[in-house]
């Protein structure tokens, strides 16, 4: 009560003031407003509407319809999904090496799972990392919802640095052959380290394994770390093969690099 009773003389020099500054004054409002948009999409708002928003348009069990969906979200909103651009590099990729055991790290809100499950074979299988457990369930919703069962794809909730050293024993029964596709998509400053602990634990199959690695920010030498790991290693059983601004393709085959020493 006092409140009202302080403020009322002073109203009309508060109607002056914002007279004179209401440009400064809403142009303030909304840098506020930008300020907590942002941080509520940070606390999985984001997510939470990309889901809703695919979940409500598609086709249920239409993958295309759930990836058009995903695109047409994009269009007017902030999204994390790698969308069709790269998605179509993705493809290329997915295409050319035919995997059959498929390793994500970042799953989000499925696009990218999505778009890898649609081409693999029958008995493919993807694992897909997710740090954040209420991400990883929208996202399971919405591989389920794109038509796939629970024995083509598992979605693990924990961090990649949890998860890599206990991915053997989700690959059974032929866990010995590890993965022949790889994608990074999770967090770049953990992109080494991730792809040191899968060497180290040899979850790369030896016949042949792709790891890609998406830069969506595009920074010079945002991936400078990967390709000087790459190339010094002297045992040259890996190599980048294709590069192009937002993906890196790096390849390894072991077998192949043994053959070749004996053959010299
Ligand atoms: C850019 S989004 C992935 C987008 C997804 N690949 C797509 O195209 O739909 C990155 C995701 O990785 C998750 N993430 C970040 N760091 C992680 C980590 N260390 N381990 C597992 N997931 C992580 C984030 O929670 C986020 O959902
Ligand atoms: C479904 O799409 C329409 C038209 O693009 C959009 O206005 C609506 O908000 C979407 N539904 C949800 C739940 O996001």
């Amino acid at each position: 009560m006092w409140l009202v009773a302080v403020s009322v003389p002073l109203l009309p020099a508060i109607v002056l003031a914002s007279r004179r500054y209401h440009v400064q004054l809403s142009s303030l409002c909304l840098r506020a407003l930008g300020w907590v948009l942002r941080l509520l999409r940070r606390g999985g708002v984001c997510v939470g509407s990309t889901h809703s928003f695919v979940f409500s348009n598609c086709t249920h069990g239409k993958v295309d319809s759930v990836l058009e969906t995903f695109d047409l979200y994009a269009e007017t909103h902030p999204s994390l999904s790698i969308g069709p651009v790269i998605g179509e590099a993705l493809d290329a990729v997915v295409k050319r090496v035919r995997p059959s055991r498929v390793l994500e790290l970042g799953t989000h809100c499925g696009y990218s799972s999505v778009r890898l499950l649609r081409l693999l074979p029958p008995v493919g299988r993807l694992i897909t990392v997710e740090m954040d457990p209420l991400t990883a369930e929208l996202g399971e919703e919405v591989i389920l919802v794109s038509g796939f069962k629970h024995h083509q794809f598992q979605v693990l909730t924990s961090s990649s640095a949890e998860a890599v050293p206990a991915l053997r024993s989700h690959l059974e029964p032929d866990g010995s052959e590890g993965f022949n596709l790889v994608l990074m998509d999770h967090d770049p400053l953990l992109y080494l380290a991730d792809l040191q602990a899968l060497e180290r634990e040899e979850l790369l199959c030896r016949s042949g394994c792709s790891v890609l690695f998406i830069d969506r920010k595009r920074r010079a030498g945002g991936l400078r770390g990967i390709l000087d790991h790459v190339r010094a290693r002297s045992d040259s059983s890996c190599s980048v093969r294709t590069e192009l601004p937002s993906l890196l393709e790096v390849f390894y085959q072991k077998e192949r690099a043994e053959g070749e020493a004996e053959g010299i």
